[in-house]
């Protein structure tokens, strides 16, 4: 497993990192606690030493089920745990809340819940327009003064946000959206990130399966799985991106003896990003990962996929369909 370091955090972190919202149930058409831990201690066994998760991934139930699986495993001093706060949500919907007490609440409950007394990585989970970013800041840095917290991050913020945030806290890292499909950060938040040393966490490497190969116009998706109403997967647009990855399957089979999931997970790590997010849900979706290691896109391959994106999707779309509300619009 390829590693990479975070300012802060004294181990070596693992550059593929286990993403576990789909774990918490909420917006994935439910959950198996037994399955999901099976699947944390999988991905640990494998290598991966990062875990993503957040409060709002199952209310809760996400962060529960994390920190089982940390117990039941131990060694949880070489782990990068990550977990999330500034949102808050009333009746299972969502809205920013980054006030000081909000952040306060949510820290006590989190290690509660991941049944830890520090956080590795700390991140606000979308910028609250509605609170100043000072006093945010701040109490972030409260936290890490006190020893509760180890990095500062931020996730979903611009770099204008970034810098109001900075004059009053060090910021380590970013976590954004990226994969082959949702390329937006790399105009101006990847270059930024680069020129002032904050790490880069993305999210959604494999686009919310899309880019597994496993996914077929037939998939029917169970309860409130998000990919009911995600722009991606509906009608037209839904065969056009399958094209895409069709297009792609083939071209990384037939360079690199690899399939479509390996290449997306890949291109990531070889296109600017620090650390890939991917989320399995259950054990066997983490087999693919020892051919996600070990080898490199270059220049040309580069070129090569970006061609194959550029005339196969005429008609993108972005992931912020995913954005919660601010508090004023609930
Ligand atoms: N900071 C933020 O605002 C933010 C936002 C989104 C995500 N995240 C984080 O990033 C993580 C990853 O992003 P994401 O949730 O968008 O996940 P993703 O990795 O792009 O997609 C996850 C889904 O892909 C499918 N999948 C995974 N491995 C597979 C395999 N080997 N074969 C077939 N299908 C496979 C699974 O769905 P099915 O089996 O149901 O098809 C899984 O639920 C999240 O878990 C979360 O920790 C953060």
């Amino acid at each position: 497993m390829e590693t990479t370091n975070i300012n802060k955090i004294e181990k070596n972190v693992s550059r593929i990192g286990l993403g576990t919202w789909s774990i918490g149930g909420w917006m994935w058409g439910g959950t198996d606690e037994k399955r999901s831990i099976e699947t944390i201690h999988k991905a640990l066994d494998n290598g991966i030493s990062l875990i993503d998760t957040a409060p709002v991934y199952g209310f809760g139930t996400s962060e529960k089920i994390v920190g089982k699986a940390l117990k039941s495993y131990g060694r949880r001093d070489d782990i990068t745990l990550v977990t999330k706060v500034g949102l808050d949500w009333q009746d299972e919907q969502p809205f920013r809340n980054s006030s000081r007490e909000r952040l306060q609440k949510e820290l006590d409950d989190s290690l509660r819940r991941l049944q830890t007394d520090y956080i590795d990585v700390y991140m606000i989970h979308w910028p609250d327009h509605n609170t100043p970013f000072e006093e945010t800041a701040r109490q972030m840095a409260e936290f890490q003064k006190a020893g509760k917290i180890k990095s500062i991050a931020v996730s979903n913020y611009n770099p204008q946000e970034m810098d109001a945030f900075r004059a009053h806290a060090e910021l380590d890292l970013l976590e954004p959206p990226y994969n082959m499909f949702e390329r937006g950060i790399e105009k101006d938040i990847l270059p930024y990130c680069k020129e002032n040393d904050i790490k880069t966490l993305v999210y959604g490497s494999i686009c919310r399966g899309l880019l597994s190969g496993k996914m077929s116009k037939d998939r029917e998706f169970q309860g409130d799985d998000l990919r009911k109403t995600d722009p991606k997967f509906q009608a037209e647009r839904f065969d056009m991106y399958l094209k895409a990855v069709d297009k792609l399957d083939k071209f990384a089979q037939e360079n690199f003896h690899k399939r479509v999931i390996h290449l997306a997970v890949r291109w990531v790590l070889d296109h600017g990003a620090d650390i890939a997010l991917w989320g399995p849900r259950k054990p066997s979706q983490l087999d693919v990962i020892g051919d996600m290691t070990g080898w490199q896109l270059k220049e040309d391959a580069l070129k090569e996929i970006d061609r194959i994106i550029d005339e196969t999707i005429t008609d993108p779309v972005g992931p912020e369909f995913m954005a919660p509300p601010e508090k004023t619009e609930v």
